[in-house]
Order: structure tokens, then sequence, then C-alpha cells
């Protein structure tokens, strides 16, 4: 059979990244193959992402350019996946009529069987229905990893939170488990393909196993995960304030493997905002979630996501959040500005906040949070960190990049055989710190003396 090219873009979340993935492992048995270069693609992917007017725009403007692609190459095969292809459906071939497939998310599975009825007969599919109940949720290997240290594992699809902002229930679906057995066949897949690290991923994965009776929670599977041979670290994300339990929390100093950073977006820092977004928490309740995370794992990363201009914000409001986000002194955030999506009952609320007093507010926010970043990266110059090399560094070749265990990135000079060093875990003595990322000098191979067998301790030295 001949050899095809498949060029995946893809957009969005870390749940769509684990998905173009799924896609290749799909569209192997019919000799496709991953390219970086579009141009010699036979079949051209665009995994796409919803959640701001921004992200789905994006999609239309990199369909635009492909028109002249096809018009070079009349067999060249585009489809268009992902959670806007579900949102859109056959609106997305009356905008753009070069398109060949539009699939959804739940027909990702479907990928290969709709790459080939274009193939065969030269039609335009559309297929945006539900998964099959015969059909899996995911496929496990072969991998196709390249560049980062780490990988992706989905472990729960879906959300059943209804966030009122959020397109993501809307175009995922509700909440579904993967089968544990399954996660640990593919992350020790993952080991045996030289992967030292694992992100467990879903929207909400403190909600793992709530509902499919698969007889084991979000605890109980990040202990059978710590229990893989040759695992170095685990982490998770995201994580629902609502929904996080002791036991998750206790989880962090016992695993040795689970690395001291988590990602607990609040999204307000006002009860009267937080209400309306139907959060399901109030400010207190997410300070005494910090606080125990505190007690229990004292060097612990807290990140987060907040979302400013939201319908009916006003300045206390946003007050509040300033307040809150001085208070936790959060390690690092992503903010955005709210954004009306198709559907939502927020789209619906009246009192929208103008795009100039979010754009302000957004300002604000992000200068007290860069000082806060700055300060908390400044205060690990002089220790010693252990690094998980991803790579050469993009803008100066010369270094090597890596991630600290909570998460940070740390650039530093690289004086030996970075192939070699790739996927390892270096000591790197921080030296200068950024707002963005911190520059060190390598201090020594493997762990720190006393680290434990398994590393993953990333405690000022
Ligand atoms: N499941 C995760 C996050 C999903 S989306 C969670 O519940 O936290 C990632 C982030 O995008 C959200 O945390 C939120 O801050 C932001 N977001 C979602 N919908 C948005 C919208 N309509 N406008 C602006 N930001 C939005
Ligand atoms: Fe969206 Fe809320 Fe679900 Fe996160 S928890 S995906 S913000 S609905
Ligand atoms: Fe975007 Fe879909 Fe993820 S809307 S953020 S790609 S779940």
């Amino acid at each position: 059979m001949k050899q095809k090219r498949v060029h995946i873009i893809t957009m969005g979340c870390q749940m769509n990244v684990y998905d173009s993935e799924q896609m290749l492992r799909h569209l192997a048995p019919l000799n496709y193959r991953p390219t970086a270069q579009q141009d010699r693609a036979d079949l051209i992917l665009l995994n796409t992402c919803s959640i701001r007017k921004k992200a789905e725009h994006k999609v239309y403007s990199l369909l635009g350019r492909l028109v002249r692609l096809k018009r070079l190459k009349p067999d060249l095969i585009i489809g268009v996946g992902g959670c806007v292809a579900q949102q859109e459906g056959y609106r997305l071939v009356e905008r753009a009529p070069h398109i060949d497939i539009v699939f959804g998310t739940f027909a990702r599975g479907r990928v290969a069987s709709l790459v080939q009825q274009v193939e065969g007969q030269k039609k335009r599919v559309v297929d945006i229905n539900p998964r099959g109940a015969s059909e899996p949720l995911c496929v496990t290997g072969p991998t196709f990893k390249t560049g980062r240290a780490t990988a992706f594992v989905t472990i729960m699809q879906g959300c059943d939170n209804f966030c009122t902002y959020c397109v993501v229930p809307y175009v995922r679906g509700r909440e579904i488990s993967r089968a544990p057995e399954e996660i640990l066949e593919e992350t020790r897949l993952l080991i045996e393909h030289g992967i030292p690290e694992v992100t467990l991923i879903g929207q909400n994965v403190n909600a793992y196993g709530k509902k499919n009776g698969h007889g084991c929670d979000f605890p109980a599977l990040l202990e059978k995960v710590n229990d893989i041979e040759g695992l170095r670290r685990i982490r998770f994300t995201t994580s629902h304030p609502k929904d996080l339990s002791d036991r998750l929390i206790e989880a962090f100093p016992r695993l040795d493997k689970l690395v001291p950073h988590i990602h607990l977006p609040v999204q307000s820092g006002s009860d009267r905002i937080l209400r309306r977004m139907n959060r399901g928490y109030t400010k207190d309740f997410y300070f005494k979630k910090v606080e125990k995370l505190r007690d229990m794992q004292p060097d612990i990363s807290i990140t987060s996501d907040i979302i400013v201009g939201f319908p009916g914000e006003q300045n206390t409001d946003f007050e509040a959040t300033l307040d809150l986000v001085q208070q936790v002194g959060f390690d690092s955030l992503f903010m955005f500005k709210y954004s009306d999506r198709p559907n939502v009952p927020a789209a619906k609320l009246s009192d929208k906040v103008p795009d100039a007093v979010s754009g302000e507010r957004l300002s604000a926010l992000l200068e007290l949070q860069n000082g806060v970043t700055l300060k908390k990266n400044e205060a690990l110059v002089g220790t010693i960190q252990e690094i998980l090399v991803d790579g050469p560094s993009k803008r100066s070749p010369d270094q090597l990049t890596g991630r600290t265990a909570c998460n940070r990135i740390v650039n530093f000079a690289n004086n030996g055989d970075s192939q070699v060093r790739v996927r390892q875990i270096l000591l790197v003595r921080i030296v200068k710190a950024f707002s963005h990322s911190l520059f060190g000098h390598l201090v020594g191979e493997g762990h720190r003396e006393h680290a434990g067998e398994n590393g993953g301790l990333s405690h000022a030295a």
C-alpha cells in the first residue's frame, strides 16, 4: 500500500493534543504517517477549539489559507475535527466548501473510515453523531510521541459541570471515565517508549470514576499509576475546586512520583460572580482548599485560571478577584477576557461588560500576577532543582530546556550531547529568574543525594 502523509494542526487544550495522537493511531492502518510539512501532506486535519471566540476565528482563518493549497493539489483531503466541528457540523461545509470531512469530537474514532469514504467516492462527509455503544473511548498504542518528555494520558472525557460561560459540556458531552486497566496499560507502553512523565488529563479529573463504576476513584487511580515501575513523575490536570477531596490532597506527600503542583482554576474572587458562573463554591471554600494543600505539601505550586469581565462583573467584584490573587499568591495564572459562546447560559445575560473595561481589568490582573510570579521565581535563585529535560531550547539551541517538578520552565547551558540528555532528570542550580522562566547551570546528572530512588522531589536544596 502506498505510504501517505497526514499533517495535523492541533488547537486548544491538552485533550485535543491527546486526540490528535488518537487520530494518528486510527490512520496508521491506512498507511498514513505524520508529517510536519503541510505542503507535502495528502491529508490535512484541523483539530479545533471553541473555548473562546478567538479560537473559533482562528479555524476560519486557517481554512482560508488552505483554499490555495487545495487549488494547487486537488487530491488533497482536508478534514476538520474537534470542538468547532462538533458545534458547527454542516454549517462548516457551507462556510468553507473546500472541506472534505467534518467530524465531531465523538466521531474521532471513525476518522479512518471517513477518510476512506472521501478517498473512494470523492464526496464530502459530515459526522457529528454520538459515539457508538461498542466504540472504545480511546485506543492504546502505538505511540507517535515526539518532543517533550511528558505524555498526556486521557483518563476521562466530557464535563457535567455546566459552568454558565463554558462550551465544553456541549461539545464534549457528559463525563465518562476510562477503565483504570487501560490507563495503566497506556502508561506502561509510554515508559517502554522512554517517556518518564505522564500527565493524566480530563476536564475535571477529581470526578474520575464517580459515575462509571470502575470501582476506582481518582486518588485510587493515582496510587495505581504511582506503583508503575520505571515511571518518574505524575502530573494531572484539571481539578475542579468543588471536587478536591481531602484524600486527593493527602496523596501529594504520600505518593512519591506525584509532583508538588496543582492547577486549580478559581475563575473569580467574587462570590456573586462565582454563583452566576455556577461554579459551586465560594471564595472562602477555595481559600480553605489552598490552606489544606499547603499544610499537607508546603512547597506545592498552585496555578489557576481567571475570567475577567463575566456579565454583570462590577468594579467591586473585580477588586475581590485582585484581593484573592494577592492573598493566594499563585505560582502562575492563565487570565482570559470573558467571551460569549453559542448556546451557553451566560451568552443570554444582558449586563455584558464593555470590551474596553474587560481589557483594562485584564491588564491590571496581568500586572499584579507578573509581579507575584517573578517574586516566586526569584525565591528559587540559588536552589538546586531536578529538571526533566524536554530538549533544546527553541530560542537558543545551545541551551536545553526542561521543567522542575513544580512545572517551571528552566533553560540551562548544555555542554554535552542533547540527544542523550533529552528525557533525563538533571540537577540544575538556578541562577536567574524571569517572569516566565528560570535560567540555571548544570551541576550534575541524576538525583540529588538522598532524593530517593524515584526523584520527582524539588525542595530547595
Ligand atoms: N475544565 C477546566 C478548564 C476548561 S477551559 C476547568 O473547569 O477549569 C480552560 C479555561 O478557559 C477555563 O478555566 C476558563 O478560565 C476559560 N474559559 C472557559 N470558557 C470561557 C469563556 N467563554 N470565555 C473566557 N474564558 C473561558
Ligand atoms: Fe467548562 Fe466548567 Fe466543565 Fe471546566 S468544569 S470544562 S469550565 S463546564
Ligand atoms: Fe477547546 Fe475543546 Fe479543549 S473547546 S479547550 S479543545 S475541550
